[in-house]
Formats: C-alpha cells, sequence, structure tokens
C-alpha cells in the first residue's frame, strides 16, 4: 500500500491587502447578493467574473420551487460570462455569501457542482482561473480551480 497526499494551497487576505483590481471584483460579488432570488434557503450568492479582455459579468443564485431546478451564483455568471465571449478565457472569479442579516466571516466555498462547471471553463481555455472566495473577516485565494478539485472528472477521463 501507497499513500499520496494532495495539497491544495490557500493565501489568505485581509481586503485591504488585495490589488484594487481584486477588491472591485469582491465588491461587485458582494453586490450581486442583492439580487439573488433565495426564498427558499435565504442564503444570498453573488458571483462575478472578469475575463480576460476586462469584461466583467455577474450573478447571483436563482431559486426555484423545484429545489433542484434552481442554480448557483458561480454558474450563473460563468454560464452567462462564457454564453457571450465563448472564445475568451476567463481571469478571476469572486464570490461571496450574505445571510441572517450580514456576509459570512469566513469565505464561501464553491459547491461540487460548480467546482465541477468552473474547472471546466479552466481546461476549456487552458487558463488558470485566480479564484476569490470572501469572507468578512478574511478572503481565500487560490491560484486555480483545479486547486478545488482534485481527482477530478474531466474530458481525458472520458477516453478515446
Ligand atoms: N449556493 C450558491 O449559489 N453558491 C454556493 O457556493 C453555495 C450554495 C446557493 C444554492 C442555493 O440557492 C443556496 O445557496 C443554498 O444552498
Amino acid at each position: 500500500m501507497k499513500k499520496r497526499t494532495i495539497e491544495t494551497i490557500v493565501e489568505i487576505y485581509s481586503f485591504e491587502e488585495l490589488e484594487a483590481s481584486k477588491q472591485q471584483l469582491i465588491n461587485k460579488a458582494k453586490e450581486q447578493v442583492l439580487k439573488a432570488y433565495a426564498p427558499y434557503s435565504e442564503f444570498h450568492v453573488g458571483a462575478a467574473v472578469e475575463l480576460e479582455n476586462g469584461e466583467i459579468f455577474a450573478g447571483s443564485n436563482q431559486e426555484n420551487s423545484a429545489y433542484p431546478s434552481g442554480l448557483c451564483a458561480e454558474r450563473v455568471a460563468m454560464f452567462f460570462a462564457n454564453a457571450q465571449y465563448p472564445t475568451v478565457a476567463v481571469k478571476t472569479l469572486a464570490i461571496a455569501a450574505f445571510t441572517n442579516g450580514k456576509f459570512l466571516e469566513e469565505p464561501v466555498t464553491p459547491c461540487g457542482s460548480c467546482r465541477q462547471v468552473l474547472l471546466e471553463t479552466e481546461q476549456r481555455f487552458e487558463k488558470d482561473i485566480t479564484v476569490l472566495l470572501y469572507g468578512s473577516k478574511h478572503i481565500f485565494q487560490l491560484d486555480n480551480v483545479k486547486q478545488l478539485l482534485p481527482l477530478c472528472f474531466e474530458k481525458s477521463s472520458l477516453g478515446s
């Protein structure tokens, strides 16, 4: 038997430590929580995506009375961006979540389905996406989506 350790590197920043463009994207994600449609969970999530061409797209979670029919903020924002610019890589993604009258103190972390979708975009354009997970106490930064989904199922897993 052999063991393998898989490491995820998370950088932890205060908001003030981040460069202006990252602060701006986080603020965009924070603004988006106001536009969430989350009457069932009352968990309001905002996501903002910056493309390599400088365009910014944002989204919020959209729930439905048939619960699985709803969609997370990350996928709303990412599909929106990819649908408008199908040939432009994504540079940065920021996520924020608001519930019980305040933003989460600890950084919000994307669900498994979102990780899978975000990874496909990263691999599709062969360009790392910087991920910013906002919390009011601190912000986690990851260099790419792959860090969030080790041992993933990907295009190459389908074989030939
Ligand atoms: N949600 C997101 O939009 N993004 C996440 O990263 C976690 C969960 C949404 C889905 C659902 O509308 C609500 O938050 C509660 O799970």
